[in-house]
């Protein structure tokens, strides 16, 4: 099924987003949907807000990673409002604190660095003692294109944080998750996975040292994410539990820090064109972590709220497993899903 663009993404992909490294959603065909995923009415300017309005999450619990800041805030801030019990990380306990004791609702601060692993740990650990069932595992943290290389236990570091702690993260709180019976997990991947080197993950470079690049390294975490959640879907077909990747658009938020000088001021200048806004930004994940429409849809990727298809390489079965055995590797401890 295909749709024509919106004016949003012809402006982006035109001229604007290419000239700040800022992926459009989609290519530049026209948008391809998988067959048999429900699509809704909600598109790229529904807010998290309007796509949950209808719902009464009292009971549920959902853990959001990054909720200090940008999308996870805002999704923290939509869930608890509709009355879901967050659990809200941050890499400091100030952070967590101060951000969930800034929106209004049943929330619980909880610390998490995903670039160390005794973090991740300690996190999980903490979410397993309280005993919660979680129904929504959102997992959102993230950074983009450091200018240079960093490596996290020789290990570029985007590749670290945006994937690796979260695939320690997820996997060590699945028991959690399917103990809510239809739990939902939400990759908090980005168009940008189209951005990826040629072989997908690139599984002889991930130190980065052989060659860095920021955008290149930011795609291959994002497809490393979309990948991660597909192969949890594969795994965990038939439990109830689903996971799926969403895009959320292109959002003015603190992600893009360490864009050049001359990006940031030109984002500023020009963004309103083609970006959405946060609580837009926001809707996607939450569409997918809530919505009715979606019971039992798993393993597939989302943007504007509705399924589209991605990048083959985010579609390759035999890249998804290899990254997650390498992935174990890297994490340290078998995983038995
Ligand atoms: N904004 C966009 O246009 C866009 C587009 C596509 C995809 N995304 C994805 O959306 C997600 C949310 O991004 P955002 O735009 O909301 O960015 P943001 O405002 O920069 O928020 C990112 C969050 O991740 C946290 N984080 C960073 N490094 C971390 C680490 N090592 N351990 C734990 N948490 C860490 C940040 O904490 P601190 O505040 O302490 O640094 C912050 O809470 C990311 O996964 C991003 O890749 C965003």
């Amino acid at each position: 099924m295909t749709e024509p663009i919106t004016r949003r993404q012809l402006i982006g992909r035109t001229a604007l987003l290419p000239a700040l490294a800022i992926p459009a959603c989609g290519g530049d065909e026209p948008v391809a949907r998988p067959p048999g995923v429900p699509v809704g009415s909600f598109g790229a300017d529904s807010t998290a807000e309007q796509v949950t309005a209808s719902l009464d999450l009292s009971g549920q619990t959902a853990v959001v990673t990054g909720a200090n800041s940008g999308l996870g805030y805002e999704t923290m801030r939509v869930l608890a409002l509709r009355g879901a019990h967050v659990i809200g990380t941050a890499r400091t306990a100030a952070k967590a604190a101060a951000a969930c004791s800034s929106v209004a609702g049943n929330t619980t601060p909880a610390v998490l660095e995903l670039s160390d692993l005794a973090s991740v740990a300690a996190c999980v650990a903490g979410i397993r003692q309280s005993g919660a069932a979680i129904d929504m595992l959102i997992c959102n943290a993230g950074i983009m294109a450091l200018p240079e290389l960093q490596q996290v236990n020789g290990i570029e570091r985007q590749f670290f944080v945006n994937h690796l702690g979260h695939f320690a993260f997820a996997t060590g709180l699945i028991e959690q998750v399917r103990a809510a019976g239809s739990g939902r997990i939400v990759m908090l991947s980005s168009s940008g996975h189209q951005w990826a080197p040629e072989a997908g993950i690139e599984f002889d470079n991930l130190s980065g040292e052989r060659d860095y690049d920021p955008n290149r390294m930011y795609g291959q975490s994002k497809l490393a994410n979309g990948l991660f959640a597909f192969e949890l879907a594969r795994r965990l077909a038939g439990t109830g539990v689903t996971a799926n990747a969403v895009h959320p658009g292109v959002i003015m938020t603190n992600l893009g820090r360490h864009f050049s000088e001359w990006k940031q001021v030109l984002a500023r200048l020009i963004g309103w064109t083609f970006m959405k806004s946060v609580e837009a930004g926001a809707a996607t994940q939450c569409y997918v972590a809530t919505s009715p429409a979606l019971a039992g849809v798993s393993g597939y990727y989302f943007a504007d709220c509705n399924p589209l298809l991605p990048s083959a390489q985010m579609q390759d079965a035999a890249l998804a497993a290899k990254l997650w055995a390498v992935s174990e590797e890297l994490t340290g401890e078998p995983v038995s899903i």
